[in-house]
């Protein structure tokens, strides 16, 4: 028999890679989170706290809900997701965030970050423009960069995504032969920054994309964890012409681990999404839409709301007071009245990355450096601080030793 083995295994199945695997690079977080042991004081994934899930009691119920329609909930679903179950998610949409929605416009997903991925799957081409901002959500970036975007970084203030800036950057590129394709954004909590979009700036925004043709996405994991009066309304719900697609998930409302996200948009875009997803898992969970449409039925979610909140705002509250207390007066960072995060920018002379290693190793508290944020390759001083896990006591000893480390650095200079 002749012999053509020529590679060890693990060379050739490397060489075999596609050319897109290059694009797959393992976040500063995901690398990160390997570090963390027990005794270190993490704010760095935005892990839920359970203290925000539902009750066992409450799932005991769910679950004998589930037992009751054991053939279809043990079943092959819909790829779209149980047409009972969107139905579900409708009527919620409809009393808690003002959006209206026909079937036809919703689809189930394995949390929104399968939404993400879809729709880098859709729409992007290599080199084609999308507009994100600095900073923004790093998995969003990851899921898209398989694609090879042209990323149009925009700034983010305390009012969210700048659209007078975003207004000339698309004016500029429509004179290029590629225009800005869409508008990456998610304007409630903004991932890292914690900022809540204006309604000024929400209504600019469907007004450049309907001005120049655009369509957006709206990615709203924190659209509930909210801790002040007058949140704006979604874009979704003021979008008349169909142009955003609106991504949300009950991953910060009920458990991430039941991985289940939804999806509203333009019915050719969820007929696209749902054939892209007929190929990557056939159907989100029956399962889980169960469960799911046993909460949102029972009005349990609703009524959860409101702990849920009290619980990352007093969380928020213990993280703030801390760093008003500890922080050295260099550091700045947002207030956020949403989300699980605080962002804050360190003196330039300070590299967050390195910083890190030190925060861990001396003080043993961990954050996630902001550099990932940034597809501009900036933001190398900056750091995302989360609070949605620990508890308040925890964060306040933890702000305490960072700053402390953050003090030691700057004494020194940054090195
Ligand atoms: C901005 C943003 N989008 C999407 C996601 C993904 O959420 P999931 O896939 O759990 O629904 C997250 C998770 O933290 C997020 O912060």
């Amino acid at each position: 028999m002749e012999h053509y083995k020529v590679k060890e295994i693990s060379v050739l199945l490397t060489n075999s890679f596609a050319n897109r695997v290059d694009r797959m690079k393992s976040s500063d977080i995901r690398e990160l989170l390997k570090l963390i042991s027990a005794d270190i004081i993490s704010f760095t994934g935005g892990a839920p706290d359970p203290d925000a899930f539902p009750s066992p009691e409450q799932l005991r119920e769910a679950i004998d809900y589930i037992l009751a329609n054991r053939e279809k909930a043990f079943q092959y679903g819909i790829t779209d997701g149980l047409p009972s179950f969107r139905e579900s998610i409708i009527k919620f949409m409809e009393r808690q965030m003002a959006i209206k929605a026909e079937l036809k416009n919703v689809l189930v997903t394995n949390g929104s970050q399968e939404g993400l991925e879809v729709v880098g799957r859709l729409f992007i081409n290599k080199g084609d423009k999308v507009a994100v901002g600095l900073p923004t959500y790093l998995a969003a970036i990851q899921a898209f960069n398989l694609w090879r975007p042209k990323y149009i970084g925009v700034p983010v203030d305390k009012d969210g995504l700048n659209t007078f800036t975003l207004e000339a950057l698309v004016k500029k590129h429509r004179r290029t032969r590629k225009p800005i394709k869409f508008v990456y954004v998610v304007p409630t909590g903004q991932n890292p920054t914690g900022t809540i979009m204006s309604l000024e700036r929400r209504k600019h925004l469907l007004e450049i994309a309907s001005k120049y043709d655009l369509f957006i996405v709206e990615d709203d994991p924190y659209g509930f964890i909210t801790f002040r009066d007058n949140i704006p309304p979604r874009i979704k719900a003021l979008d008349d012409e169909d142009r955003v697609i609106y991504m949300s998930t009950f991953s910060k409302i009920f458990a991430p681990g039941v991985r289940l996200g939804w999806v509203v948009a333009n019915e050719t875009v969820i007929k696209h999404m749902s054939l892209a997803i007929q190929a990557i898992n056939l159907c989100p969970p029956n399962f889980n839409q169960y469960m799911l449409k046993y909460f949102l039925d029972k009005r349990l979610i609703d009524n959860n709301i409101p702990k849920i909140r009290r619980i990352y705002r007093e969380k928020r509250d213990a993280m703030l007071m801390a760093m008003d207390e500890y922080m050295p007066s260099e550091v700045n960072y947002y207030r956020p009245d949403a989300g699980f995060f605080v962002f804050a920018y360190l003196p330039d002379y300070i590299d967050a990355k390195k910083l890190l290693y030190y925060a861990i190793e001396k003080e043993k508290v961990a954050f996630v450096p902001g550099r990932s944020f940034f597809v501009d390759g900036s933001g190398y001083n900056t750091m995302r601080l989360s609070y949605s896990l620990p508890k308040p006591n925890v964060i306040i000893t933890g702000i305490e030793r960072l700053s402390r480390v953050i003090k030691d650095h700057i004494k020194r200079g940054g090195s």
